[in-house]
């Protein structure tokens, strides 16, 4: 059996932004896992327009190209890891307006969060438990939290992760929980547990 593939979000675009630095960091942490495979998926390869269709996709299929690749990449994928900064006290808009454009592909599959701020990126990662049970996303509880700190040490003092060694067993955890999710509702999804509501 194939091992499930993990998506790794990159949720900001904007230029010398810390996201891609920690998605890096969360692979090379998840390349140590036999079961599982991950893959970063960055926002920036999926430059899409602001979400202006007549309805939700979940009634009206999405037509814009750059959305359709955005959104099949979702559905190809097993679960997902949003590593998500906090503008404003909110996930990034270049974040919501991507997730506007999804309803069935991410369904019944986890997602795992990494957050990076002053709170570690808390109120994001909140926000995003909340959009994920819309979207039929499982959110899991075990989260990775970069705060003031590090943060700040990662960006203005040029120190690394490995400058940081508490950070990198919470990973683990949240990686381990996330495997069994994925590997279980795969199973539940082949098995074609129930009907769509
Ligand atoms: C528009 C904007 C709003 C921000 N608002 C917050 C905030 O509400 N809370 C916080 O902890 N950090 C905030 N920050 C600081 C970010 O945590 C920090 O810039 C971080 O590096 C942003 O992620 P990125 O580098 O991947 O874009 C904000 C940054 C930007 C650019």
């Amino acid at each position: 059996m194939t091992k499930p593939r993990i998506g790794i979000i990159i949720s900001t675009t904007r230029e010398g932004r810390l996201g891609e630095r920690v998605a890096r960091w969360v692979a090379e942490l998840a390349a140590d896992r036999q079961d599982i495979e991950t893959e970063i998926v960055d926002l920036r390869d999926f430059p899409l327009p602001f979400f202006e269709a007549a309805a939700s996709p979940a009634y009206v299929p999405i037509e814009t190209p750059e959305a359709r690749k955005w959104a099949g990449k979702i559905a190809e994928l097993d679960g997902y890891i949003f590593v998500t900064a906090e503008y404003n006290h909110a996930i990034s808009g270049v974040l919501k307006n991507a997730v506007d454009f999804l309803y069935a592909e991410p369904n019944r599959k986890p997602a795992a969060f990494v957050g990076y701020g002053a709170v570690g990126g808390a109120r994001a990662v909140e926000q995003l438990r909340m959009i994920a049970i819309e979207l039929d996303i499982v959110p899991l509880k075990k989260a990775v939290h970069i705060n003031m700190e590090p943060m700040l040490g990662l960006l203005r003092e040029g120190k690394d992760f490995a400058d940081y060694p508490y950070l990198a067993p919470t990973v683990v955890t949240m990686l381990e929980e996330l495997s069994w999710y994925a590997h279980t509702l795969r199973a539940g999804r082949q098995a074609g547990a129930r009907d769509a509501a």
